[in-house]
């Protein structure tokens, strides 16, 4: 325990997000894009892969890693300490162990002889979808009071914050509770496949509903430190607002039911707000200053805090510090590149249904742009520069490996989304044959990045401690 009443970090979540990704999500990932790039054989349940693997991604490893920092970070941007400890001693195994025991009953049931075997496959996978939703609610039970809570009527970290943290909620609990029925629904029927165009909103719910957001709100408040650049000016909060309003509109034109009852109408209320939230995170990176510096950088960085545990150093020192952290800012930067990237892609194609024009866009491709190449090597910067300070460590234990990091994750995103984007009918057979060979080495790509930082991770946690770190 610190000198404050806040709670340790449990560092647990991270080691769990990280097994499951390497284990579950990456691997089954790496396979079924070995199968496709190199046309072998898919697995006759394709579908029931795709799904695990997209689940096991969104709930394994980037919710379990959210959770872990946020039940961190979060009682300290606001000065309340969390109070419901036994609660969240209950959050991990539920999510993971729901989460484990569902994609286990998904995956062999279709090997399973009739009888007994199969009725505890479909009792597993009902009873996943159920605890991975208590795990979750667990989670908002124990931070809620935090986060509504304001400490003597002061203002706090958080402030600015909350409509983002209040949309990862409201986004997580839509996306859970829409597991809950599709789990119950493929218990009932046998048929392991979740609605399709349910679980392509969901997936949708949860990129725009909670991933930007969080992305955002852990940047807003990191980056300065991690890139040294100019806090944020903008209100934060009104763009909050103003971002949920338009993905209200392009969950709203995807949404299943509009889709079915009028999907010519539903399709441009889609462009329309994804054109309106688009311009919005392009501006927000602009305002972010994280490729141009467009503010003076003020010396309030310099500060100590347990939430920043390694401030930088001071600008003639930075050189010298890079043997103790390698340079994990670059995979942030990569990372802000390629969501620049996609989010200017998808504007283009909004803005081209919008005015009555066609170009191909591949979903597969902009969904990975975004969760591989954004959010992914976001969550790899992000851990490298945030984990070993809150583990009171005084430097990464292999600060070399970070530049194999930046090299792998960026081209395993390369080999994933390049070659989709690629108007492949048009191209000579040989081109065709390098787009395929490069998408299908990249999971094994994705899967060594992973598995880098969670060895430098480990190592990191290894090293001896630094005395504890004074707290604002
Ligand atoms: C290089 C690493 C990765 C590989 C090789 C990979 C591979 C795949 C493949 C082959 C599909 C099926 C595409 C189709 O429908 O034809 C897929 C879908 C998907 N992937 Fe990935 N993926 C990777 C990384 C990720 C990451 C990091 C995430 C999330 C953080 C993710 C989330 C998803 C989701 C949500 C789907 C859609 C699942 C569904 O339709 O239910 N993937 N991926």
């Amino acid at each position: 325990m610190s000198a404050t009443r806040h709670r340790e970090f449990d560092v647990t979540f991270i080691w769990t997000a990280l097994l499951i990704a390497l284990v579950g999500g990456f691997t089954i990932g790496a396979y079924l894009i070995w199968q496709i790039g190199l046309q072998h054989n898919l697995p006759e349940d394709f579908p029931v892969w795709v799904q695990a693997h997209g689940h096991l991604q969104l709930v394994g490893c980037v919710r379990l890693f959210i959770m872990g920092i946020s039940l961190f970070f979060i009682p300290r941007l606001a000065g309340v300490p969390l109070e419901r400890r036994r609660r969240q001693e209950w959050i991990l195994p539920l999510t993971a162990g729901g989460l484990i025991a569902q994609t286990i009953g998904r995956l062999l049931y279709g090997c399973a002889g009739e009888g007994l075997a199969r009725g505890c496959l479909r009792a597993a996978v009902a009873m996943g979808g159920v605890t991975e939703w208590l795990g979750l609610m667990a989670y908002i039970a124990v931070l809620a009071p935090v986060a509504l809570r304001r400490p003597q009527g002061k203002n706090t970290g958080l402030d600015k914050l909350r409509p983002y943290f209040a949309m990862m909620a409201a986004g997580w609990v839509l996306y859970a509770t829409l597991w809950v029925w599709f789990a119950a629904q493929m218990a009932g029927t046998g048929d392991m496949v979740a609605p399709r165009d349910w679980n392509q909103w969901a997936v949708e719910v949860e990129l725009a509903l909670v991933l930007f957001p969080v992305a955002y709100a852990f940047s807003v408040r990191n980056l300065p430190y991690f890139l040294y650049v100019p806090p944020v000016t903008a209100p934060v909060g009104r763009w909050g607002y103003a971002y949920l309003g338009a993905t209200a509109l392009v969950l709203g034109g995807l949404h299943p039911w509009a889709l079915g009852a009028a999907p010519r109408t539903a399709l441009t209320i889609a462009a329309l707000g994804r054109v309106a939230r688009d311009g919005i995170m392009l501006w927000l990176v602009w305002d972010l200053n994280v490729f141009v510096r467009t503010r003076p950088l003020p010396y309030i960085l310099a500060e100590r805090s347990e939430l920043n545990p390694n401030p930088p150093p001071k600008p003639w020192r930075r050189w010298f510090d890079r043997p103790r952290w390698g340079r994990p800012e670059w995979l942030i930067l990569t990372a802000y590149a390629w969501l620049a990237f996609g989010t200017t892609v998808d504007l283009l194609h909004a803005s081209a249904t919008l005015i009555g024009g066609r170009f191909a866009l591949s979903q597969d491709a902009l969904r990975h742009t975004f969760l591989l190449g954004f959010i992914t090597l976001l969550i790899c910067g992000m851990a490298q520069k945030m984990v070993p300070g809150f583990l009171h460590k005084p430097r990464l234990a292999y600060p070399s490996l970070v530049i194999w990091i930046l090299v792998f994750g960026n081209a395993s995103v390369l080999c994933r989304v390049v070659p989709l984007l690629l108007p492949l009918g048009r191209l000579p057979p040989r081109a065709i044959s390098a787009a395929m060979l490069a998408l299908a080495w990249s999971g094994l790509f994705a899967w060594i990045t992973i598995a880098l930082t969670g060895w430098n991770l480990w190592q990191t946690a290894c090293l001896r401690r630094t005395g504890d770190v004074p707290v604002r």
